[in-house]
């Protein structure tokens, strides 16, 4: 399975560094990750880490996964700008990370979308129920609460396993699952 990640700027790049590190420890997915300018310093900002390098030039068009003819199976932008879903609601296609994304829509491909902005402005709105019309999952950076997290990876943990469970590989404990 080929699953590209998408970091843009916005708060929550520790479901992004939780996330790479889980593709990037499963057997059979082959994993591709672009980052926007921003989303780079908003990450060192926020996890105190380096980059989790290798990531693939977000200003190059020269990339597999931006052709129809070579589509990624799963896309998942994470977190995703109020920008970034703008720019991929309305077809602007101005750096890799939006035009994959057009590709995953056109071609009818996954595509998660993991939006993180509160309050949300009624463009906003509309521009996310534009992507879920044209086939996008969105699945806000919003973590449950019903299993007790005590820590932030706690969080982050049953977030992205959520987020793995939609890309159709199965990452959560059953006993992090709800049932009663
Ligand atoms: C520390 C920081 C946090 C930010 N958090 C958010 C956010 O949660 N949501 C959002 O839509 N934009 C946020 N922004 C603004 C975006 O980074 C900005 O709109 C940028 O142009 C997005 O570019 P990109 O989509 O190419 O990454 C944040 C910016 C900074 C510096």
């Amino acid at each position: 399975m080929r699953v590209v990640i998408g970091v843009t700027g916005a708060s929550g790049q520790i479901y992004a560094r939780d996330l790479i590190k889980k593709v990037r420890l499963t057997e059979g997915v082959d994993a591709e990750v672009i980052f926007t300018d921003t989303a780079k310093a908003v990450y060192t900002d926020e996890t105190g880490e380096e980059l989790p390098y290798p990531l693939s030039d977000n200003d190059s068009y020269f990339n597999r996964n931006a052709s129809g003819s070579n589509a990624a199976d799963v896309m998942i932008i994470i977190p995703c700008t109020m920008g970034t879903v703008g720019r991929i609601a309305n077809g602007v296609t101005s750096d890799l990370i939006s035009r994959i994304a057009e590709v995953q829509l056109k071609e009818r491909k996954k595509l998660i979308i993991c939006p993180r902005e509160t309050p949300l402005s009624l463009i906003h709105l509309r521009n996310l129920t534009t992507l879920t019309e044209a086939g996008a999952l969105i699945a806000p950076a919003s973590p449950s609460y019903y299993n007790h997290p005590q820590t932030l990876a706690d969080l982050s943990e049953h977030f992205t396993a959520r987020i793995l469970d939609i890309v159709g590989v199965k990452q959560l404990d059953s006993e992090l699952r709800w049932k009663k």
